[in-house]
């Protein structure tokens, strides 16, 4: 009998960040050393255990024939269609027992295996030495070459390098590497996110020449006094820095100090030199820009600076955090296009091609360590590793990886210790690490809010009258913060239908100096693309535990397509304002840029009749210095014949192709109205309603005669009008289950706004008017709404005036108010009001008054978790199948091929099945939105509070 001795597997869950690993070093691309990618299929054997299988698999000749294959890189979860088990989703909570640095012995371990040759061109190996590296695999590996162990490693989305040179053969080199999911350290990565385990960045093979840098800091600094950049390159190896476009040539170690143009995000001047040593030619992108606190502020050359930011997780939905570059370059682009300046790396530093993006388009960058513990938030933070020395190596481990890895990068001027891991001993040890190390950028933590460690005061989600309290400096708190700049690392959480409230907390951000702006959480909705589900979020892989559709909490799409958020967002911080009063023909313009002028940026008027522009021209605006503004003439309204509601509407649009725009994109805008809107068109009553046996008519339209309920208007039939308050709740009108405010979703159920009854109390038919009376109510309580329909009529056209009376004591706001109905054809829509886009009380600012089409299915948004949406804001006037509807007031106007039940129940879009049915809903009132998934609900001029209102809308056919 002969037993098998397990493998030793120790390394998974000891406190040590790795053994066998090269220091970690500046990442560059070199110009002229040789490197081979890795990346591709692999072969792949899955195990359960960590030591289920021996190392055997390493050696030469070991046949792996009948493995599968995944690619690298990769997370193998999402390969194989479900035979390599599933992602889990959770906020929070730990998927393991806590017990660190103990992981479960369920521990699904992934055996990669790939054989390479060298190519023909790659030097002798005895020139120099070669580094193998790996950018990012979740959560522990242990590495093979040709049957040697070359160590192993943890920190998922940091870089580790090995020296392998002495280990390299021409042909027929093995690669194995052992992936394990759960690790010590996967303790310290309890992101929001999923769990991913894999191979998931680039796996390379560098050629060190003999004498090449291993690792260089270039240190470019920028004096806004004189206009004078300072240049130094250290380097391991000495050579020379060269800069051809700015005449400098000089040793490493030694400054050059020369005129320059700084970098910011706003004009991201980056200048091509070269670090050249004996052995190597590194291309070096340098920007110049110096980055400092004082005043109590953050500065950047010189002047505070505003964040525009959103947080940015890695995300693809078929591939997860294994970023292509043009994924990566689309983000930048996107975000570029929507006036986002500053992004935050969160939780962890990404794909250190994305910095390099950063870098070339602008944008100040925010780069977190890969650290979080928010787990141990469940034992009031007791254990914590970040206040246990014995994780402190761990702490610094990652810290360095970071710093080493992105130093060279202009656009990083923050560093983030990591998120939500409370606070001890190694934080502020890798604090202290960190200053040392660069004292170029400050260190942000969101974790400390007495600021021990932290060279800002930093929150996420606090409400607006906090955020405005921290501005007048009246917040109190330890004497270390007050001194402090504040920002807001995550606000706004954009799940579902939202954020609202954003032009809010603009407003303050720019008020307040010591309020330097916030990053919107998040960028994208981590949706996994799904056969059945369109999208897939927590619990859709029969988790044991998870946070549903926490995960889809994004500005884009999983697909990348902008939410409405989005364009709220690029609405409130344009960086260019435009105001006036319409009558006086009078523009005042302001730019908002914290360094760059108006010099790119054209400036375009349109006069609107009704919508519709009848004349556009060009609008000279000087090019204004950062802060400074202009009063701009607009031209003489142009005369256009037709009555109607006029407004200017002024435009900035990018005056020439830029890197990341075409010339024509829209930058900012204001609408000004000059006229007001015209009332409704009058329906003099000149007809009375008649009733039949079955029937009352009025005009082109006929009722129930029983119960006066509208059958048909012009031969159209019209389902069910009638009063309506409910919505399906959205992701923020549930709210979070932790949130203290009250949760509206919850309450509006208790209250019954889902099972309103509608009593019938009166039919009544006078000489000119059908009145309707009811009283809309829910069963089990006293409120309720005095509801009385008017119908009217001058022959051809239909008028409905409502009036709404509460009753009752209603402590909550309704969801929305108004009627709703059921056409049977309708497909094309065309409104005059509020768009493109969706809008609500406290996310309406990028709705733009106009004339606009589309089709009912174009109308809705598709949130990954379906709720309310597709509201327009200010309707006037719409078209659809077959009916022209005006209101007044003004109305929020939704379409749709489903019922808000339906759309209720729905878990995923693909539960939503359109039926022959358009369900239109037209609103006096909408709930505001706010942000209570997980911030401050709707602020209090967003709610609609149940009080007396009266509306009306005029029914005709169509022209
Ligand atoms: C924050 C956290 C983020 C995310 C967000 C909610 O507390 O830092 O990672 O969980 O809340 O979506």
């Amino acid at each position: 009998m002969s037993f098998r001795t397990p493998p030793s597997v120790d390394y998974v869950e000891d406190f040590s960040p790795g053994n066998g690993a090269l220091p970690p070093r500046a990442w560059y691309a070199s110009s002229d050393a040789a490197s081979l990618s890795l990346n591709g299929s692999w072969r792949f054997r899955l195990s359960a255990t960590a030591d289920a299988e021996d190392d055997s698999f390493a050696e030469d000749g070991y046949d792996a024939g009948d493995w599968a294959e995944v690619s690298v890189p990769g997370h193998w979860v999402l390969q194989g269609d479900g035979a390599f088990g599933s992602p889990i989703y959770t906020n929070h909570l730990y998927p393991f027992p806590v017990d660190p640095p103990r992981v479960p012995t369920e521990n699904p371990t992934g055996d990669h295996l790939r054989v390479f040759d060298l190519p023909d061109d790659w030097p002798a190996l005895t020139e120099g030495g070669s580094v193998l590296r790996f950018d990012g695999v979740e959560s522990c590996a242990r590495v093979w070459l040709n049957g040697t162990d070359i160590g192993e490693f943890k920190g998922s989305r940091l870089p580790h390098e090995f020296a392998v040179g002495h280990l390299l053969k021409p042909t027929g080199n093995v690669l194995a590497v052992r992936v394990h999911q759960w690790s010590a350290g996967s303790y310290l990565e309890d992101q929001d996110q999923w769990w991913l385990p894999g191979i998931f960045r680039d796996v390379t093979l560098l050629h060190r020449p003999a004498g090449s840098a291993l690792d260089f800091f270039v240190h470019a600094s920028y004096d806004h006094v004189g206009g004078l950049g300072t240049l130094r390159v250290e380097s391991d190896v000495d050579g020379r820095v060269t800069v051809p476009s700015l005449d400098i040539d000089v040793a490493t170690g030694e400054s050059a100090t020369v005129p320059v143009e700084p970098w910011t995000a706003e004009t991201p001047r980056l200048y091509d030199g070269v670090l050249v040593t004996e052995g190597e030619r590194v291309p070096l992108r340098i920007g110049f820009r110096t980055v400092a606190l004082e005043d109590g502020l953050i500065k950047v050359n010189g002047r505070a600076i505003l964040f525009k930011g959103v947080n940015r997780h890695e995300w693809h939905p078929e591939r997860g955090r294994a970023l292509d570059l043009e994924t990566m370059r689309e983000d930048v682009l996107l975000m570029k296009r929507h006036n986002i300046n500053a992004v935050r790396t969160s939780h962890y530093p990404p794909h250190p091609a994305f910095l390099d993006l950063c870098d070339e388009y602008g944008l100040w960058v925010i780069d977190e360590c890969d650290l979080e513990t928010h787990g141990f938030t469940e034992q009031a933070w007791r254990d914590n590793p970040v206040d246990d020395d014995r994780w402190t190596p761990a702490l610094l481990d990652r810290a360095a990886r970071m710093v080493e890895r992105d130093k060279n990068h202009p656009s990083i001027v923050l560093w983030s210790l990591g998120n939500e891991a409370g606070t001890g001993r190694g934080l502020t040890a890798m604090a202290e690490w960190i200053h040392g190390r660069d004292s170029s950028r400050l260190v942000h933590y969101e974790g400390d809010w007495g600021c021990r460690d932290t060279d800002m005061y930093s929150r996420m989600y606090a409400d607006h009258a906090e955020v405005e309290r921290i501005g007048q400096g009246l917040d109190g708190g330890p004497h270390q913060r007050r001194g402090l700049p504040f920002i807001q690392c995550e606000y706004g959480h954009a799940m579902g239908n939202g954020p609202g409230g954003i032009a809010d907390y603009q407003r303050l951000f720019e008020a307040y100096d010591r309020l330097q702006g916030g990053f919107i959480w998040e960028w994208i909705d981590h949706g996994i693309k799904h056969p059945e589900l369109g999208y897939a979020y927590g619990g859709d892989f029969g988790e044991e535990l998870h946070d549903g559709n926490f995960v889809c909490d994004g500005l884009v799409f999983p697909d990348r397509k902008p939410s409405p958020g989005l364009a709220e967002y690029k609405k409130v911080i344009e960086p260019v304002r435009i105001e006036g009063d319409g009558g006086d023909g009078t523009v005042r313009v302001t730019n908002r840029y914290d360094f760059a002028d108006l010099s790119a940026l054209a400036f375009e008027w349109a006069y609107d009749v009704d919508g519709e522009t009848v004349e556009a021209g060009a609008l000279s605006v000087p090019a204004l210095a950062p802060g400074e503004s202009a009063e701009v003439k607009l031209p003489e309204p142009p005369a256009h014949g037709r009555g109607g509601e006029t407004q200017w509407t002024v435009r900035a649009l990018l005056a020439g192709d830029t890197a990341w725009g075409k010339k024509d994109h829209e930058v900012a805008w204001a609408q000004l109205p000059i006229t007001e809107r015209s009332s409704l068109p009058s329906v003099p009553a000149s007809e009375g309603p008649s009733a039949s046996e079955r029937q009352i008519r009025l005009g082109p339209a006929s009722f129930d005669v029983r119960t006066g309920a509208l059958l048909t208007i012009g031969g159209i039939d019209v389902t069910g009008l009638r009063l309506d308050v409910w919505r399906a709740p959205t992701d923020n009108d549930e709210g979070a289950s932790w949130q203290t405010g009250e949760r509206y979703g919850e309450l509006w159920r208790k209250y019954g706004m889902h099972r309103m009854q509608h009593r019938l109390d009166g039919v009544e038919l006078g000489d000119d008017a059908l009145t309707v009376r009811t009283r809309v109510a829910p069963a089990a309580w006293e409120v309720g709404l005095r509801t009385v329909y008017r119908w009217t009529s001058d022959g051809s056209r239909l008028k409905l005036t409502v009036s709404v009376a509460p009753e009752g004591d209603w402590t909550l706001p309704l969801p929305r108010l108004g009627i709703r109905f059921g056409l049977p054809r309708a497909d094309r829509v065309k409104w005059f009001g509020g768009g493109p886009g969706e809008a609500y009380p406290d996310t309406r600012s990028a709705s733009k008054l106009g004339l606009w089409h589309s089709s009912v299915d174009e109308l809705q948004t598709p949130y990954v978790r379906p709720q309310e949406n597709g509201a327009r804001a200010d309707t006037r006037m719409a078209e659809l199948g077959g009916l022209r509807i005006e209101g007044e007031p003004e109305f929020w106007f939704t379409a749709r091929r489903w019922t808000t039940e339906q759309l209720d129940a729905a878990g995923h879009l693909t539960d939503l099945e359109p039926g022959d049915t358009v369900w239109v809903n037209l609103d006096h009132g909408q709930q505001g939105i706010g942000s209570q998934s997980c911030g401050p609900g709707p602020l209090p001029q967003y709610e609609l509070r149940a009080s007396p209102a009266e509306f009306s809308f005029v029914f005709s056919k169509d022209a």
